[in-house]
């Protein structure tokens, strides 16, 4: 029978092992060896990763892996990915490769404007609001001034803030919405801590206005918070080039593959089953910069999710043009991402990250990012519309069935060079090993009638 705790946090991180592994893992030395064997040799490093969370016990590795060849607006990048699906950063070097040698990725940033809102609630005369929001409007501006310095100093702040109606939405609801430049940072702490001083201001403000008899309660704040959703802070990246410089692999022409290429981002634009599935690739290339650059890949993800669906249906978040004899592929992503603060300077893989990327603006970032996405998404239409999704997948894949048959390295060379010209499948790899070892193939049985 399992136990609840209170008081778990407060527990010591050896008292923490224990407890887990007496109510989850039988009291286990193993479970308890396996949480310690993934703690880092350095005990500061170890601190280091302990203190970003709380009730750490252990680390999760992903593989931090790099993809060279990227061009990106002339200079050349090796993109730093953290992800731990076999095939992404072989697929977005190939893709690098591929567009190295057709003139790169090109990056326009569109926008760098971040949201906030401070939702609150009003049941009084609509007007008698807005002349009010206007008489204070500039005390917002005055109240923040000691937060906002710094931003102020790098050149940026607070854009702009109005009072929004949102009683047809839900009834008395009313939103202060704040633009705000957070620079290079991703700027959520330095956005909040805004928001809720607005809040401050406004109800001490309505407070001491007569013409509000209820006083504070006039107004009932509901919450103060940033918006991940982003649609005014995106960048887009692009690759261009003569349809007979294409080449689409598998024997395919120059042009057949232009024009089925073009048709699978159309079906992208069109079916939300499969926009699903072809931003879910995008997202395979950004959320593994995302992470290995210490930015928050929730937050992007959720933003990106929204505005592939900011005209009424999920939509894909790359296009295609065949103009005259011009392949065109891009792609518009929001991305809002920092380059200092958070975890930037604290990881040391953050770092590392950064300084490969020659510690880049959050504008840059931005482009890289989204370079990264729209090559995955290329390699990923490329295969799909030639040779098919699960060659160039598996042949990734098959180290992860060989690990998990526990194969030698003298295994892994003689399988991986037999299925060199072959295509691989769970059931191949798994007779090719047993054949090798010379032990029988496992049965499988079917659990369905
Ligand atoms: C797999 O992680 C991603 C793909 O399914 C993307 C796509 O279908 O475009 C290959």
């Amino acid at each position: 029978m399992r136990k609840a705790i209170k008081g778990f946090s407060k527990l010591s991180k050896e008292a923490k092992i224990e407890w887990i592994t007496d109510q989850y893992f039988n009291q286990s030395e193993e479970a308890a060896t396996l949480l310690r064997k993934y703690w880092h040799k350095d005990a500061k490093t170890q601190k280091l990763h302990d203190e970003f969370i709380e009730n750490t016990l252990s680390n999760f590795y992903t593989p931090f892996g790099v993809a060279p060849n990227f061009k990106i607006d002339g200079k050349l990048y090796a993109i730093p990915m953290a992800i731990e699906e076999s095939s992404v950063v072989a697929a977005a070097s190939k893709s690098a490769s591929y567009w190295l040698e057709r003139g790169g990725f090109k990056t326009t940033i569109i926008s760098t404007i971040k949201i906030g809102h401070v939702h609150f609630i009003y049941e009084g005369d609509s007007q008698k609001l807005k002349d009010f929001f206007k008489k204070i409007k500039q005390l917002f501006y005055t109240d923040t001034e000691s937060l906002t310095a710094n931003m102020r100093a790098r050149g940026g702040g607070i854009e702009s803030i109005v009072l929004k109606d949102k009683t047809a939405d839900m009834d008395n609801y009313w939103q202060l919405e704040a633009q705000f430049d957070t620079c290079d940072s991703m700027g959520a702490n330095f956005i909040n801590s805004c928001l809720e001083q607005f809040s401050q201001t406004l109800q001490r403000e309505i407070k001491a206005d007569s013409r509000f008899t209820l006083g504070e309660q006039a107004i009932e704040v509901v919450m103060c918070i940033l918006s991940n959703y982003t649609p005014e802070c995106v960048v887009r990246s692009e690759v261009s080039c003569k349809i007979s410089e294409l080449d689409g692999d598998a024997g395919i022409s120059p042009e057949d593959f232009a024009r089925k290429f073009q048709r699978a981002v159309r079906i992208a634009e069109i079916e939300p089953y499969r926009a699903t599935t072809h931003n879910k690739g995008i997202m395979n290339g950004v959320d593994a910069v995302v992470i290995a650059t210490g930015n928050d890949f929730r937050a992007v993800e959720a933003a990106c999710h929204t505005y592939a669906s900011r005209n009424g249906q999920y939509s894909s978040l790359s296009h295609c043009s065949i103009e005259g004899d011009t392949f065109r592929f891009w792609i518009d992503i929001p991305l809002a991402l920092g380059t200092v603060g958070g975890l930037t300077s604290l990881h040391p893989m953050v770092k590392f990250a950064l300084e490969m990327l020659e510690n880049p603006s959050a504008d840059e970032l931005m482009s890289i990012i989204a370079s990264s996405g729209l090559a995955q998404n290329f390699a990923a239409l490329r295969a799909l519309t030639t040779t098919g999704i699960q060659k160039g997948h598996m042949k990734m894949h098959l180290l992860n069935i060989l690990n998990q048959l526990e194969a030698t390295a003298d295994e892994k060379d003689t399988i991986v060079n037999f299925f060199k010209d072959k295509v691989v499948s769970h059931s191949a790899a798994v007779n090719k090993f047993c054949e090798l070892r010379g032990i029988p193939t496992p049965q499988v049985t079917s659990k369905k009638s």
